[in-house]
């Protein structure tokens, strides 16, 4: 039998990545995008000496466009013929108001965190669609609910996205797809560069990626996880 495969959306830093480390360590088959070649070519050596087990294919690609998500599913279905698990989770972050922001923050964020998801999934529901039992996970945000106010452009992208994976789910209803929506709390990664922050007050992101693998059978249509105080 083929080798379990997960794919990950933006997954050279933060909580992308910990999912990956987290599912190699279990030698599963890794397929990750991201835009920066030296970080993934970076990673490609990390895991040559720490993840044996694993096979870690990079895509370079810009998943905010359509043509980069088709890129990164055919790198996917060129090398495997089934796909176990595909999360959702390039997302982009900065602060702005939806009438005070720049004027192009709620086109970037829609594309980004938004239309990633779409095209991506699109793309490969059919190779999940024959993969018995798999998982589609789409990581939201706290943000879409709490709606800070200063942070409100992005809220609504991840609004969206929300509302995006339950109508997903609805069509996936009558399909061995299982769907989880994993909505975390501020979590420190680099989307809080030069944020004068405590990290002791975030999660970490090995925490959120402890919950695709503990929900990887999709036993839980939707998750919420925020730091304790
Ligand atoms: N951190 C938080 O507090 C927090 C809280 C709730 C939800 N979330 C959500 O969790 C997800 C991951 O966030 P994170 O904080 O882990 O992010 P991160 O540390 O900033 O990492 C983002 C990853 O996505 C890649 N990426 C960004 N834009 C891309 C694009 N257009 N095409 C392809 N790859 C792209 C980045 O690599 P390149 O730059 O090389 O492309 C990087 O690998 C996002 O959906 C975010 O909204 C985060």
């Amino acid at each position: 039998m083929s080798k379990n495969t997960i794919a990950i959306s933006g997954a050279s830093s933060g909580i992308g990545l910990s999912i990956a480390q987290l599912f190699a360590r279990h030698h599963w088959s890794v397929f990750v995008a991201a835009r920066q070649k030296t970080a993934l070519d970076q990673m490609q050596l990390i895991w040559e000496k720490k993840f044996p087990e694993s096979t870690l294919h990079c895509t370079v690609a810009d998943l905010s466009t359509q043509e980069g998500c088709i890129l990164f599913a055919s790198n996917i279905k060129k090398h495997s013929p089934q796909l176990n698990i595909l999360v959702n989770n390039v997302g982009q972050f900065s602060s702005g108001t939806l009438l005070g922001g720049a004027t192009d923050q709620l086109e970037h964020f829609l594309r980004t965190n938004l239309l990633s998801a779409h095209f991506l999934t699109r793309a490969l529901s059919p190779l999940l669609l024959k993969t018995p039992q798999s998982c589609l996970f789409t990581i939201g945000s706290i943000a879409a609910i709490a709606w800070p106010e200063e942070m409100a452009t992005y809220a609504l992208s991840k609004a969206a996205l929300h509302a995006w994976h339950r109508g997903v789910r609805l069509e996936l209803k009558k399909t061995e797809v299982n769907t989880c929506l994993i909505i975390p709390g501020g979590t420190y990664t680099s989307s809080w560069d030069g944020v004068d922050i405590d990290p002791d007050e975030l999660l970490k992101p090995q925490e959120v990626a402890a919950l695709v693998w503990k929900h990887k059978a999709g036993d839980k249509e939707e998750v919420t996880i925020v730091k304790e105080t």
